[in-house]
């Protein structure tokens, strides 16, 4: 508490309350400039968020570059050995090697299907955007997803939101939830649940993947979607590069929470007014 007294001298009344004032104004100022700050280190780690996701995007653009131009290369010659592979398999006299022909067509096929994702990462790709319920899209996909989980002992979940319809090109939207309920599956032990679920978040429309696995290691976290990131033996790195790319042509964004009982993926579907309105 300040002094308001100088040697014998008394500090008048009215000085006394104009000085209790300015304490009062300079707490208040205080306070708005620790408000203001707080603000501001929140603005400065969103922007900080953007410019990450940015630099990604642009890595992503990229690579989608260079994947048109060389999938179309390395296509072509592939077909020729596969069609002279598929030739040679039927000759009497290699009937021996029958197993080796059909290991190296299945080989063939694979890389062609790797090739295939890569190219879906290309941003020119032509996105078909059709007003509906992805409830309903998710639905259709449902016994699928469950045939997959209960192939590997686990289980599957869906949990529908009341939700407003979306502009969504369908097949763009399978392969993302096929992608994420892979990540899902693979990641959790016999018995595991992941629960697929869709809501609102305010005007905007949330997809949510939450798995029961171990988590994600968090050195990991920042290398997610970028091409070929993968812990997996047989893994090729794909699956989320092409979730990201997908998220980013329906305007919706992806966001991880993970922890040692298992990882939620999201996808927020952002309407346009709201990226207006900051
Ligand atoms: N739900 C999850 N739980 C734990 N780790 C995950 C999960 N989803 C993704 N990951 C991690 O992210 C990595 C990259 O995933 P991504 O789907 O891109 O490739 P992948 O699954 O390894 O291979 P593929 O191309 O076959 O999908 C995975 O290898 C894994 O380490
Ligand atoms: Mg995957």
């Amino acid at each position: 508490m300040a002094d308001h007294s100088i040697g014998d001298w008394e500090i008048p009344a009215n000085l006394k309350r104009e000085l209790k004032e300015l304490e009062v104004q300079r707490l208040n100022l205080q306070g708005m400039v620790e408000d203001r700050t707080q603000q501001l280190k929140y603005e400065v780690e969103k922007r900080q968020r953007i410019e990450l996701e940015v630099a990604k995007l642009e890595r992503l653009n990229i690579i989608g570059q260079l994947a048109a131009g060389l999938g179309h290369e390395v296509r072509n010659p592939m077909t020729t050995i596969r069609g002279f592979l598929q030739m040679l398999q039927n000759k009497t006299d290699l009937l021996k090697y029958k197993s080796y022909f059909d290991l190296m067509i299945e080989e063939l096929d694979r890389t062609n299907s790797i090739i295939t994702d890569f190219l879906s990462l290309a941003k020119n790709k032509p996105t078909v955007l059709k007003r509906q319920c992805l409830n309903k899209l998710l639905a259709n996909l449902f016994p699928l997803l469950l045939a997959d989980a209960y192939s590997q002992g686990k289980k599957c979940i869906f949990e529908p939101g009341n939700l407003t319809d979306l502009d969504l090109d369908t097949n763009e939207i399978t392969q993302m939830v096929l992608n994420f309920v892979h990540n899902g599956l693979e990641a959790m032990p016999l018995e595991g649940c992941l629960t697929i679920s869709t809501f609102m978040e305010g005007e905007n429309i949330t997809l949510s993947f939450k798995d029961e696995g171990m988590g994600i290691n968090p050195e990991h976290i920042s290398k997610l979607g970028t091409p070929f990131f993968t812990t997996k033996e047989a893994g090729t790195g794909l699956g989320l590069p092409l979730c990201y790319s997908i998220a980013n042509r329906h305007n919706a964004l992806i966001d991880v929470k993970t922890g040692p009982n298992g990882t939620t993926f999201l996808v927020r579907f952002i309407r346009p007014k709201l990226i207006l309105n900051g």
